[in-house]
């Protein structure tokens, strides 16, 4: 068994890992990344800045490298056919790491990562496909080992991963070479036809999403979306929002310890772009019109560019209306749907409950000003408000929450020290200012209150 893996980043040998105690994993830098990226770089992960000592019984590196795995049962099925424990995430990764999300790769010492150029594709004949999506509970995301094909890649759905000839059709990749299409069938619940509904809406009101197409498979209706982290073959590093800003591993939803939307808008207002954190507000606006409340650490991610220093929002992937969904146990009985957020909104929880205004406070609290904030949220609601080519569960939803949030004007008390005052709706009477006052006590200005605006 293998007690030493070499992190590989763009091809430049960036770090080792080994074991630890208790299950976690140790790394130490190596001198070519340092020499590629400078040390200080977070090339590898905003919580990983390169060069930085990292004591053995730092939490740091276990975190970002568990959160390349599958959850649930493809993790199982991984670590069964490594003849490790599920725990193992060291072991795991020794069998499993070469090809991962972004454009990171683990071997191990003495083995080259895979090139961008490596391997090669082979067309699914008919029935292939049907069959690898029948096989995804014992062959996750179509791995096959006989062709040297073992990728990793985080979530809880099904998935396979495949490249696509230039005519469209499915292809198995072979020896290394990269997939560049996730194809995700439908389960229990049936998911893939509102997945890709929300994500062409998302397309249509400018947010910046993959290709993406409702496909059929042996009659099952599967998402198929193109990897954003790949151009072409090219393999583009990222990480998603739970690395990005090194929160425990496992851990998605805010309310266990996985990151909040400020302290991800954070990240990006520290190394990402300019327009990033409007980005952000766009997609949590977004959320809350279709009813999305799986918007989570790892629904999130970031996009490391090898030969730049900033790193920039990934394209929207992972949008369901949630509350659409009609849930059911695993014997079939429907169960209630949890309109409980991964990731709170000013404070508020239920998908259902936010108001524009909360919108507005949110992205106030990461220091955007509440004028720009609430003309980005009410432009993306007037956006979806006017698409026209929504099916039409999806547009009934947008129309009835559109109208909701637009029309609403009481403010809300502003969560985790926010002090900046709610802004007016562009309908209705101004809400009141809301700031703390010296007396402990919100302000009840309304409209422009010449004391709290900034
Ligand atoms: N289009 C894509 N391109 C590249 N990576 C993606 C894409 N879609 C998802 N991913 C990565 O795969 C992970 C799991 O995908 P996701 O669609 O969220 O699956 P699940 O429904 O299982 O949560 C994401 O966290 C992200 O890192
Ligand atoms: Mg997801």
């Amino acid at each position: 068994m293998a007690d030493r893996l070499v992190v590989w980043v763009y091809g430049t040998r960036l770090a080792t890992l080994s074991r630890a105690s208790n299950l976690r994993i140790a790394m130490s830098w190596e001198e070519a990344g340092i020499a590629r990226w400078g040390r200080g770089s977070r090339i590898l992960s905003t919580s990983l800045p390169l060069g930085e000592p990292i004591s053995a019984r730092d939490d740091a590196p276990t975190n970002f490298f568990e959160d390349l795995l599958p959850e649930g049962r493809a993790r199982d099925v991984m670590a069964r056919f490594a003849g490790v424990s599920p725990h193992d995430t060291f072991a795991i990764l020794a069998e499993w790491g070469r090809e991962c999300a972004g454009a990171v790769s683990l071997t191990r010492e003495g083995e080259t990562p895979p090139g961008d150029d490596d391997g090669s594709y082979v067309g699914y004949a008919a029935n292939e496909l049907d069959h690898a999506l029948r096989r995804l509970d014992r062959t996750p995301l179509g791995a096959d080992a006989t062709v040297g094909f073992k990728p990793s890649l985080a979530g809880f759905q099904r998935k396979l991963l495949v490249g696509r000839g230039a005519s469209g059709q499915w292809q198995r990749p072979i020896g290394g070479a990269p997939s560049t299409w996730i194809l995700k069938p439908d389960g229990r619940v049936p998911i893939a036809e509102n997945e890709v509904a929300c994500l062409c809406l998302a397309r249509r009101v400018g947010l910046s999403t993959p290709l993406c197409e409702l496909i059929h498979i042996g009659g099952t209706p599967t998402v198929a979306i193109e990897r954003y982290d790949r151009h072409g073959r090219k393999r583009i590093h990222q990480e998603d929002a739970s690395q990005a800003t090194g929160s425990p591993a496992g851990f998605k939803y805010e309310q266990q310890g996985g990151p909040s939307l400020r302290s991800f808008a954070r990240i990006l207002i520290n190394y990402g772009l300019a327009n990033d954190p409007i980005d952000l507000l766009r997609r949590a606006t977004f959320n809350v019109v279709i009813g999305n409340a799986d918007a989570h650490g790892k629904n999130f991610s970031v996009l490391h560019p090898a030969e730049d220093a900033a790193i920039t929002l990934a394209p929207v992937y992972d949008v369901i209306a949630t509350t659409s969904l009609r849930p059911v146990d695993r014997h079939g009985s429907p169960v209630p749907n949890d309109p409980t957020m991964g990731q709170s909104i000013n404070g508020v929880s239920d998908v259902t409950q936010v108001g524009r205004d909360d919108l507005v406070n949110e992205a106030a609290s990461w220091g955007l000003r509440p004028r720009r904030a609430a003309e980005v949220v009410d432009d993306l609601i007037e956006r979806m408000r006017s698409d026209t080519d929504a099916p039409d569960w999806l547009a009934a939803v947008v129309a009835r929450r559109a109208s909701t949030l637009s029309g609403r004007t009481a403010p809300r008390a502003v969560a985790h020290g926010n002090r900046r005052p709610p802004i007016a709706s562009r309908s209705g009477s101004p809400s009141a200012c809301g700031a703390e006052t010296t007396k402990g006590v919100p302000c009840r200005r309304r409209g422009a209150c010449p004391y709290h605006t900034p």
